[in-house]
Parts: structure tokens; sequence; C-alpha cells
């Protein structure tokens, strides 16, 4: 069975949540718009209600909350649209936080932002990143390795730097379809050793190197793909997906996940979903 976050208790546990407490980075989408197109998902010609944007990302925040999660919440700047998505805002693990370097100019200045939150929150070592590396977004820390999806916003050069900054390894996966330009748009992390993915987002050889790394994955459909349900954020037992795509929900759910089902409609008009509103400090 699954649960509807808006029927979900807010100020109490929720049943299925998970012992680790995990910490997490959001901003809220204060000056969420569509003011530019950089995926096929964004129609800057299409109205965007920022109040509805507002409420289900608030909803999120809450639930993360309600799971006994840390949230780190940093200011939004009216300038930035696309801030909300603070998955893109790095990638940190340790004592380390790589900052982003963003493919397109209208994100450039995102970094600054992400730099100084890293610094406030106390981290020992934080740099830009040399090549472009879109964080968190591209790069998925799945148990000891380091998924990485290249080909379309991160460079495939940026798999070495990651390597070599955070001394893991990781896994370079070819992204070949633009309406899943970033990793978690075509791949979700449910713990260390579960991920559920769509491989038409994938280049032949790395279907290849995916069915050999998770024998076992969840596997998606397109229709479900193309409702960007692959964007869905995993705490390692407890899972918050869209409200739409209910066989991959149950289909999760068989596998011993709790899901609660949280709209992120309005977000999903700049490409973005629940894990795109959240980065994991790996700390
Ligand atoms: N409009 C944003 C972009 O195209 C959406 C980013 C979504 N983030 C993510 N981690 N998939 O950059």
């Amino acid at each position: 069975m699954t649960v509807n976050v808006a029927s979900a208790a807010p100020a109490t546990a929720i049943a299925g949540s998970m012992p680790v407490q995990r910490r997490y980075l959001m901003c809220p989408p204060t000056y969420f718009a569509v003011r530019y197109s950089i995926n096929p998902w964004m129609h800057p010609a299409q109205p965007v209600d920022v109040l509805a944007a507002i409420a289900q990302w608030q909803r999120l925040h809450d639930t993360l909350i309600a799971l006994g999660h840390h949230v780190d919440v940093m200011p939004a700047d009216p300038d930035l649209p696309d801030m909300v998505f603070t998955a893109n805002g790095g990638i940190v693990i340790g004592d380390r936080g790589l900052v982003p370097r963003f493919r397109h100019a209208e994100r450039d200045a995102e970094s600054m932002h992400f730099a100084r939150t890293m610094k406030d929150l106390g981290l020992a070592e934080v740099r830009q990143a040399r090549f472009v590396n879109e964080g968190e977004g591209d790069f998925l820390l799945t148990g000891e390795r380091i998924l990485a999806g290249t080909g379309l916003r991160s460079d495939p050069r940026a798999v070495k730097e990651v390597q070599d900054y955070f001394s893991r390894p990781v896994v370079a996966l070819q992204l070949v379809d633009p309406r899943f330009y970033h990793l978690d748009t075509a791949l979700a992390r449910l713990d260390a050793d579960t991920v559920a993915y769509w491989p038409g987002a994938f280049a032949p050889e790395s279907q290849d190197v995916l069915r050999e790394l998770f024998p076992d994955a969840i596997l998606a459909d397109e229709r479900e793909a193309a409702a960007l349900a692959l964007n869905m954020l995993s705490d390692g037992s407890t899972v918050i997906m869209t409200t739409e795509c209910d066989e991959l929900a149950e289909r999760i759910v068989e596998r011993g996940f709790a899901v609660l089902r949280a709209s992120t409609s309005e977000l999903r008009r700049a490409g973005g979903g629940a894990k795109c509103c959240v980065l994991e400090l790996h700390r």
C-alpha cells in the first residue's frame, strides 16, 4: 500500500521511516519560473503557478522532517529561478564538497551560492569542479561507488575528476535521450544495492553495465520515465515519488520500501521532480 503525503500526519514520524537520519539541502521555489528553455520540459510561453510550486515544495520539505531527517534550507535568489533544484548544487561526501560547473550560462551564478552554502555548512574542503558537473543530478552515491550520468549535461571528463576528488570508484553511464538530461531523471537510487531505471535513457553499452551491476533492478518503462516518475527520493526505506504511476509504486513496495506520494507537477514544468529539489549531504 502507498500513502498519499497529503493524508500523512506532518508532525510525527511516518511509519516505515528508517532509523538513519539523513541530511539534505533544499532551496525554496520563491522565485520559481520558466524564463528560458535548457531542457525539453521547459516552455517559457506557458504560465507557471508559483504558489502551487511553493506548496508542493513545502510538502516535500515537511515530509522529510516528519521522516526524522535534517534539512538545511538555503535562501533563494530572484535572478535564479532553477536554484530550487539543489540536487544540482554539487556533491558532498564526508568533509568534501565539489561545487557544480553548469553547462548553461543561465544557471552559472548558482555555483557561488552553493559554494557559500557548503562553506557555511562547515565543510573542510570546497572547490568548484573544473569540468561541467551538475552535481548529484548526475552523480549518485550508491553504496561505495558513484554512478555518473554523462553526455548531456556533465562532461565525461568530470568522471575522473570526481573519482580523484572523492577517492571512490565512479561508473560512467552515457545518457542519450534529451528528455532525461540528468542521471536522476532516468535512474533512482533506492538503497545501496537497489536502483530503478529506464534502460532506454542509456547508451547500449551503459545498459549492459547497469544490467551487470544491478541484476535485480526495478525496470521502469518509457511512459513511467516520461512522467518523470524516476525522479524519486529514497532515504533507504521510504521513497517519495509522484502521484502518478501507481504500478511503479507497487513494484517498489513489493521490494520492501514504504512509498509516499507527493505531487511535483508544477516543478515538472522546469523538468524537475522530488529528487531534483533535494541534495543529500553524505556527511
Ligand atoms: N531546469 C533545470 C535544468 O534544466 C532542472 C534541473 C533538474 N534537476 C535535476 N537534478 N534533474 O537544469
